[in-house]
C-alpha cells in the first residue's frame, strides 16, 4: 500500500509538471518576461526628491490631506483608497461632481511612462497636480495649495526636510514641489508578489515541484495571454503593460453626449501643460527625461486610444476599462472575444486585435490566469509612525 501511495504521489506531482515541460521555447520566453517581481526601479531624475524619506513622508501626508480641496472635503485618497488598491470600485469616479473616467489605481505607479488614461502627464509629479486644478475632482488650486504649505507649520517644517530649504517664494514652482512629494510618496505603492510570480520564478530556476503548484487552468490561461490570445502584445513586461496607447473597441461616447477622444485629447493638454518636461519645473533640464515629450504628436489614429492598464491585482479593481463599462473579468474575456473586427481601427491595431472566438472553457481558463496576477493580501502601504516635525 505504501508503494501504491508513493506511486501515485509522484504521478499526481509529476503530472502538472510535465505540463510546465511541454512548454515551447517560446512560451518559456514569453512568460519569463513578465518578471521578476517587484522589477528593478530608479528613482525619476526629473524630480530632485523622488525616493527621499523626508518626502515620501510629506507626500504621504498630502495625499490624506482634505484642506487641498475648495470644500475641504475631497482629498487624494476618497477616489484612491488605499484598502481598495487606490482606486474607488466605481464605474466613473465622483469628486464635487461626475467625472468621465474610471479612478486608476495607484500600485506600481512608479513604472509608468505617461500617466492618465489619455497621457497626458508626461511625469508622476506633473500627474499629481491635475485632480488639485480639476473642478469636478478637488476644485482646488495652485494658490490653495501653496499658501497650505506656507501657513501650516507642520507642513512647512516637513516641505524644509524634504527640499532643504523654506517654501519656494514663486507660486508654480512650489505647486510643482507639491506634485513632486506627491510622487515620492505614490512611488513607494506596490503590488506583492502574486501566484504567478512563484510559478514563473519556478520556470526561471528550473523548480518543477514548484511550478507544478500553479494551477492548471491559470497555466491553460497563461498559454492562451502569450500565445493565440495576444494579449502579451500589449500587457507586456513585468507589470503587463507596454505604458503606450491602442483601441481595443471600447465605446468612447460620453453618457451626456459628446466623445472622449483619448490619447488624442491628451497629447494636446500635455503640449499646453506649463508643468510638463519640456517646461521649466523639470529637474532634469539637460537629460534625456524629456526626449518622449519632445517626439509626441497628435495623430489621427491616436482618437479612441487608451493607455493599456497594468494588469497586476486586476481581479481587486473592478469594474474595468477607461469608462468603467466592463463589470467583470469575464465581462473583458468575452470583449475580447467578440470584439467587432470593423469598430477596431483599420490601420494597424487589428494586427494585434481580432476577435478570438474563445470556447466558454478558454474564457474560464483566462480569467483563473488573471486571477492569480492578484497577490492574497491586501495591499497596504507600510504604517510608519508620524512624526512631528517642528
Ligand atoms: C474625484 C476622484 C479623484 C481624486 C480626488 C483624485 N484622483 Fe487621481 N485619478 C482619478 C481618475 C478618474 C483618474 C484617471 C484620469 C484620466 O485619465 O484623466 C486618475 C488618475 C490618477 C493618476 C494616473 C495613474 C496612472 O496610472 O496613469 C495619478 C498618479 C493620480 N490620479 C494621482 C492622484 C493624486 C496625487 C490625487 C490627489 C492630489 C488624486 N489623484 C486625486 C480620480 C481621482
Ligand atoms: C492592442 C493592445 C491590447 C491587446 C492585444 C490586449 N489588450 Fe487588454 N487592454 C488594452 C488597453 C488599451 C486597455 C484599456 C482600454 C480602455 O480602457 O478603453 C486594456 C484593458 C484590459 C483590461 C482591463 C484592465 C483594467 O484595469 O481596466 C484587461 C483585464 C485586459 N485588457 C486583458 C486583456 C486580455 C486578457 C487580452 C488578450 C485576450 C488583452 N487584454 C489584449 C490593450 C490591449
Amino acid at each position: 500500500v505504501k508503494r501504491f501511495l508513493a506511486a501515485l504521489l509522484a504521478a499526481l506531482l509529476a503530472a502538472p509538471a510535465t505540463a510546465a515541460m511541454t512548454l515551447s521555447q517560446e512560451e518559456r520566453r514569453a512568460i519569463l518576461q513578465h518578471g521578476p517581481w517587484p522589477a528593478p526601479w530608479t528613482p525619476d531624475p526629473s524630480n530632485r526628491v523622488s525616493g527621499k524619506p523626508a518626502a515620501i513622508e510629506l507626500g504621504e501626508r498630502l495625499f490624506f490631506e482634505p484642506r487641498l480641496s475648495t470644500t475641504g472635503k475631497v482629498l487624494c485618497a476618497t477616489c484612491h483608497a488605499p484598502f481598495r488598491d487606490f482606486q474607488d470600485g466605481r464605474a466613473r469616479a465622483f469628486g464635487h461632481a461626475d467625472v468621465d473616467r474610471n479612478t486608476q489605481g495607484l500600485l506600481n505607479v512608479r513604472y509608468g511612462r505617461w500617466f492618465g488614461w489619455d497621457g497626458a502627464g508626461d511625469s508622476l509629479w506633473a500627474q499629481s497636480l491635475r485632480p488639485m486644478l480639476d473642478a469636478r475632482e478637488m476644485d482646488g488650486s495652485a494658490a490653495r495649495a501653496v499658501a497650505l504649505l506656507r501657513e501650516d507649520a507642520e507642513l512647512a517644517c516637513q516641505y524644509r526636510q524634504a527640499f532643504g530649504r523654506a517654501p519656494a517664494a514663486d507660486d508654480a514652482s512650489l505647486f510643482a514641489d507639491v506634485g513632486k512629494a506627491l510622487a515620492a510618496f505614490q512611488e513607494t505603492l506596490l503590488s506583492g508578489r502574486a501566484p504567478f510570480d512563484d510559478y514563473r520564478d519556478a520556470l526561471a530556476s528550473g523548480d518543477t515541484a514548484a511550478a507544478a503548484r500553479y494551477p492548471a487552468a491559470a497555466l491553460r490561461g497563461l498559454r492562451l495571454f502569450v500565445g493565440r490570445g495576444n494579449c502579451a502584445a500589449c500587457h507586456t513586461g513585468p507589470a503587463f503593460t507596454n505604458g503606450e496607447f491602442h483601441d481595443t473597441g471600447v465605446p468612447f461616447f460620453l453618457p451626456g453626449g459628446g466623445v472622449d477622444s483619448g490619447r488624442h485629447g491628451g497629447i494636446r493638454k500635455l503640449l499646453a501643460n506649463p508643468y510638463n518636461l519640456l517646461g521649466a519645473h523639470s529637474d532634469d533640464p539637460k537629460g534625456s527625461s524629456d526626449v518622449k515629450t519632445r517626439h509626441v504628436d497628435a495623430q489621427h489614429r491616436n482618437f479612441g486610444e487608451f493607455k493599456t492598464p497594468s494588469l497586476r491585482n486586476v481581479a481587486r479593481t473592478a469594474p474595468y476599462m477607461h469608462n468603467g463599462s466592463l463589470p467583470t473579468l469575464q465581462a473583458v474575456v468575452r470583449h475580447y472575444s467578440e470584439l467587432s473586427p470593423d469598430r477596431v481601427h483599420q490601420d494597424g491595431e487589428n494586427l494585434l486585435l481580432r476577435p478570438l472566438r474563445l470556447k466558454d472553457d478558454e474564457v474560464a481558463d483566462l480569467v483563473a490566469f488573471l486571477e492569480s496576477l492578484t497577490e492574497k493580501a491586501p495591499a497596504l502601504p507600510p504604517k510608519r509612525p508620524l512624526i512631528a516635525c517642528r
